[in-house]
């Protein structure tokens, strides 16, 4: 199988993550972040900067009908499930147009739910109709292969790291299910856009809470890899996939950017 790009600790896949976890390694990943297609492109409205502005995020994101949804992420959950180490811990990130789909399939397929996090948006875009409650919020459900086995959990840094912005997490008190972040920031945005881009931040919280140095992380709807960012940053490695060329070639220029400030040239 080709890689689309490979430096150091950075690996990249074009194509259907589908097909092309089906050629990994089984149990050869230490943990898995998964952003799915939120399914919600069906030609609604939103909010930018104070304008109104298609839902949609591109085809990737049509809905197929529910149960050819409900398939797909069947599919792809289960792909994933092989290339888990016995240990690992997945991640999966999505609004209520996905999580439950995606919760009730790791349930099905043998999963233990360890938790679902509130990831809380105080600068979420308002509601243009006004015929709703403000959607200010995602669902991350994170969950282990092994329902018996030991998975990475670092208490105490989560209870006693920094947390810049977050004012529900208060000093030296345990960690809560509620995560109070920002949208990614303009300066996260440098290279290009993506629709869906996560923050930085909320992705070293996940990726410190469930990994050690070294271990290496997959993201099989990478997108502009802020997953694979973090994991650098961190001294993990990382594998990502996406079906779009442009969001790989932005994820490159965002791990070149990296790679230059590590050897001291910016
Ligand atoms: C919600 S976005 C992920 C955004 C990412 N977390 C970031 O921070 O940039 C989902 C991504 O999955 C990709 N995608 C959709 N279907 C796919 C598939 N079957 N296989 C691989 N990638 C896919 C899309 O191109 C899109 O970039």
């Amino acid at each position: 199988m080709q890689k689309y790009y490979e430096k150091q600790n950075a690996t990249l896949f074009h194509g259907n993550c589908i097909e092309i976890l089906n050629h990994l390694n089984t149990e050869s990943i230490d943990m898995i972040f998964a952003d799915p297609p939120y399914m919600l492109s069906n030609d609604g409205i939103s909010c930018q900067n104070g304008k109104v502005v298609s839902v949609n995020k591109g085809k990737w994101d049509k809905s197929k009908g529910l149960e050819e949804d409900f398939h797909f992420h069947n599919q792809w959950i289960q792909a994933c499930q092989r290339v888990l180490k016995p240990h690992g811990t997945i991640w999966i990130s999505g609004t209520y147009h996905s999580i439950y789909i995606c919760g009730f399939l790791l349930q099905r397929l043998g999963f233990k739910i360890l938790n679902d996090i509130c990831w809380f948006k105080p600068n979420a875009a308002p509601n243009m109709s006004c015929r709703y409650f403000t959607a200010s919020h995602e669902t991350l459900l994170w969950a282990k292969k092994d329902p018996k086995g030991k998975h990475i959990f670092h208490y105490d840094l989560m209870k006693n790291g920094f947390w810049p912005g977050d004012d529900i997490k208060k000093n030296n008190k345990q960690m809560r299910s509620v995560w109070q972040i920002n949208t990614p920031k303009k300066s996260e945005k440098t290279f290009g856009k993506h629709p869906t881009q996560k923050p930085l931040e909320l992705l070293r919280r996940v990726i410190l809470a469930s990994t050690h140095k070294e271990d290496l992380v997959l993201d099989p709807f990478t997108g502009s890899s802020t997953t694979g960012v973090m994991a650098l940053e961190l001294e993990r490695a990382f594998i990502g996939i996406d079906i779009e060329k442009d969001y790989l070639d932005l994820s490159i220029k965002r791990f070149e950017h990296i790679d230059s400030k590590h050897k001291g040239l910016l």
